[in-house]
């Protein structure tokens, strides 16, 4: 009888599972885009999702409208253009669409038959974000918009954070899920050992349970500042109370934090959207709510203190994340060796949910069937 090498089990093991790295973000979700504070009345926002591009429109009167951001004449991006009552106008040859993605105008056709519009996605407005729908606009109405932090309940500060990071959006999901990294921080948090406390998991969710043992060194100034002074036990490894919970459902992750009395004093609400057409440019999107505390004012002034301490940590994160993605671009394949089961079990969740980069539909074959000429009023003022 043959043996099997453990080398040909790798092989046939990669062979079964496709590459995370090759793994595409579900489009059929609610992503985050922008800011709201970013894109004012009457004025365009260009973003993209996984290499889409997309214009936002906020128009003087009702809701942000999303388009293709490709003029189908001459395939300039309609975000050059300008606002018009409920149209956006192209910059060029001055083509006008509506909100409906329909072409309603072309000043030098008179009243003839329009030409093709472009795709529109769903949008919604939640949180300060604007969130577009990529994938099937059908599916946008039933499928499940995030609960976004904090940012409804007063008692809580939200602070929001929107770095760019250079790697596949799965290694931002695998940093924040494992928490035995606490290694890398070890200058700005001191000496602390993450212990598993336990795991859930379901069909789109997982979900890692963590308290933490301070082995040496002091508790940082805004960490007591937000959870108050741990006891200080001369050096002998001292127990932390609050419980740290991080869940990746997809396609969102959050950390939240519970004190001693299982009061939530921490809240984080994240999402990493694919940038580019190969996925390996992240735009996060992040909220971040911290209880206020019971001196008034108090929150106000440790904030800038906080948002310092958390920027060092992300600085050591985005660093090792792109290392990662170097690492991975060098072979062109994942070599990881994961050992931890939480992590193991993210990796399934993350290919499961995505979509195989073979099986992705292609970027630029965005335009959807062209719009036919206007049946309804649809006015450019
Ligand atoms: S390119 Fe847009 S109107 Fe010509
Ligand atoms: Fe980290």
């Amino acid at each position: 009888m043959n043996q099997i090498s453990p080398v040909q089990t790798d092989t046939a093991a990669m062979a079964a599972t496709p590459d995370l790295r090759r793994v595409n973000s579900n489009p059929d979700f609610w992503y985050p885009v922008a800011w709201s504070a970013d894109l004012r009345k009457n004025k365009t926002l260009a973003v993209s999702f996984a290499g889409i591009p997309m214009v936002l429109v906020r128009p003087e009167e009702g809701t942000v409208f999303a388009l293709f951001d490709r003029c189908p004449h001459r395939q300039v991006p309609l975000s050059k253009g300008t606002v018009n009552g409920q149209t956006v106008r192209c910059c060029y040859h001055g083509w006008a669409f509506g909100r409906s993605g329909r072409c309603i105008d072309v000043p030098y056709l008179g009243k003839g038959k329009m030409p093709n519009g472009v795709r529109t996605f769903p949008v919604r407005e939640a949180g300060g974000l604007i969130f577009v729908f990529p994938g099937d606009a059908a599916k946008a109405e039933s499928t499940p918009f995030p609960k976004l932090a904090q940012t409804d309940n007063p008692k809580y500060k939200t602070k929001h954070f929107s770095p760019r990071v250079n790697c596949h959006y799965t290694f931002m999901h695998e940093n924040l899920m494992d928490m035995n990294h606490q290694f890398l921080h070890r200058r700005q948090m001191g000496q602390i050992k993450a212990r598993f406390l336990g795991q859930d998991k379901g069909e789109d969710f997982i979900e890692a349970r963590y308290s933490f043992m301070r082995c040496a060194g002091q508790q940082p100034l805004a960490e007591r500042l937000i959870f108050g002074k741990h006891k200080d036990l001369n050096g002998k490894e001292q127990p932390v109370e609050e419980v740290v919970t991080i869940r990746t459902e997809y396609p969102y992750q959050t950390l939240r934090i519970t004190d001693k009395d299982g009061d939530l004093i921490m809240d984080l609400w994240t999402a990493y959207v694919p940038v580019d057409k190969d996925e390996r440019i992240t735009q996060s999107f992040g909220l971040l709510s911290i209880l206020r505390p019971q001196t008034p004012l108090l929150i106000d002034l440790i904030w800038p203190a906080l948002g310092w301490f958390t920027n060092r940590i992300f600085l050591e994160d985005k660093e090792i994340v792109e290392l990662e993605q170097a690492a991975w671009n060098e072979v062109g394949h994942d070599r990881n060796v994961e050992i931890f089961p939480v992590v193991k079990a993210l990796r399934e969740l993350l290919t499961r949910c995505g979509i195989p980069q073979d099986a992705a539909p292609q970027a630029d074959a965005a335009p959807a069937a062209p719009a036919p000429c206007p049946t309804e009023p649809e006015t450019t003022a």
